[in-house]
């Protein structure tokens, strides 16, 4: 499996974590919350890793509203691990992260709710043996977290068939006569969904689904030192998977996250303002572009990758959303690369005739 869910990547840890838990749990979560808390700010005590990188009070605000009889919504910027974060939740609080809907402009509520094996259908008419459960319902009838990815590229009249999940706790399905036309949820059972600011926004949304959710906002990590040992982590791990053997290059790594902190931002370390890109220059963008540094590299020169190697993966990240981002780079490479400390900062602004154009 390229990447296994969260409840098997970390199952020793849920293992553990299930077998010391002696504090009260929400009816029909896996774990109690304090069990769940740790599960994603992590316990080195204990052995359990950090995996989200954040402030902890938004996984205890997260958690409570789960607990409730509402939705949990998480918004933010793209690539501030928002779709991590709820993988999390839903592999701590029901020990499975799978139920997933994933939001899209031709998302159906066939693929939310339920559908039909249609030769059975015809065969045997309307049952439970023809009925095809989606991951609502069998969140619903299991008692589990359902998750819900990017919600708000889904029509609007498809996000609200979940206001009955998440009011009455019930879906009807009207195709069923007798006790089946009716799937009342199982305690343990929530929603979370996730949705970032750069697409069509949560103000979209019906007022009547939005009172149905708590709305988190998750926010990019805000220092240099946690976001560098974070892409470092994440991007050793990756390379490690991809059968690289190098350690991704520190100097070049700092140089990458700096970088895209600042294009981000649009201001630099020392406070000077530049231009900001339009394309995303996320936490997740820059571990996916220290991945690319390091296989390049590798595979082409057997070594851990350079600024060269850097600058020809920054180009295609940052000329995603328009042709202005590459002059920005360009600028951002000649006068702010240059003439800074470190020998990161020198090659970067030698490697600047990579860019292309
Ligand atoms: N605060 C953080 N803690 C841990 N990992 C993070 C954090 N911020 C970014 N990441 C990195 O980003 C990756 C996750 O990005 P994810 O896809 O969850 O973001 P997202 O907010 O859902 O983005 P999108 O809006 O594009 O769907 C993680 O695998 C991790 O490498
Ligand atoms: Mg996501």
């Amino acid at each position: 499996m390229q990447r296994p869910p969260a409840e098997v990547r970390y199952a020793d840890e849920l293992r553990r974590l299930r077998e010391t838990d002696s504090d009260p749990r929400p009816p029909g979560w896996a774990l109690s919350l304090r069990a769940a808390r740790r599960f994603i700010v992590g316990d080195a005590r204990h052995g359990i890793s950090q995996k989200f990188v954040g402030d902890p009070s938004l996984i205890d605000r997260s958690l409570v509203s789960l607990a409730t009889s509402r939705g949990l919504m998480l918004v933010g910027e793209p690539g501030t691990a928002k779709s991590l974060l709820s993988e999390l939740l839903a592999a701590a609080v029901s020990g499975d992260s799978t139920l997933t809907i994933q939001g899209g402009a031709a998302t159906t509520e066939d693929q939310i709710k339920y559908s039909w094996n249609y030769a059975l259908l015809v065969a045997d008419g309307p049952s439970m043996t023809s009925l095809v459960p989606a991951p609502l319902l069998h969140g619903m009838s299991g008692g589990k977290v359902v998750r819900f990815e990017e919600i708000t590229r889904c029509p609007l009249e498809v996000q609200d068939c979940l206001l009955s999940p998440l009011s009455d706790r019930v879906m009807a399905v009207p195709e069923l006569t007798g006790p089946d036309a009716m799937v009342f949820a199982r305690e343990g059972f929530n929603i979370i969904a996730t949705a970032n600011t750069r697409d069509r926004g949560v103000n979209e949304m019906s007022s009547a689904l939005k009172r149905r959710f708590n709305f988190e906002t998750v926010f990019p990590i805000s220092d240099l030192a946690t976001e560098l040992s974070l892409v470092e982590a994440e991007a050793s791990t990756l390379l490690r998977r991809s059968g690289v053997t190098a350690a991704p290059n520190r100097d070049v790594l700092e140089v990458l996250v700096t970088a895209f902190r600042e294009l981000r931002a649009g201001q630099t370390a020392r406070g000077d303002s530049m231009d900001k890109l339009t394309s995303v220059m996320s936490t997740a963008e820059a571990v996916s572009v220290a991945h690319a540094v390091g296989l390049r590299g590798w595979f082409l020169r057997g070594e851990s990758g350079t600024a060269e190697d850097l600058v020809s993966c920054l180009a295609g990240t940052a000329a995603k959303d328009s042709p202005e981002d590459l002059a920005k780079l360009r600028r951002y490479l000649e006068q702010q690369a240059r003439g800074r400390k470190g020998p990161g900062w020198k090659a970067l602004y030698d490697a600047r005739h990579v860019l292309p154009g």
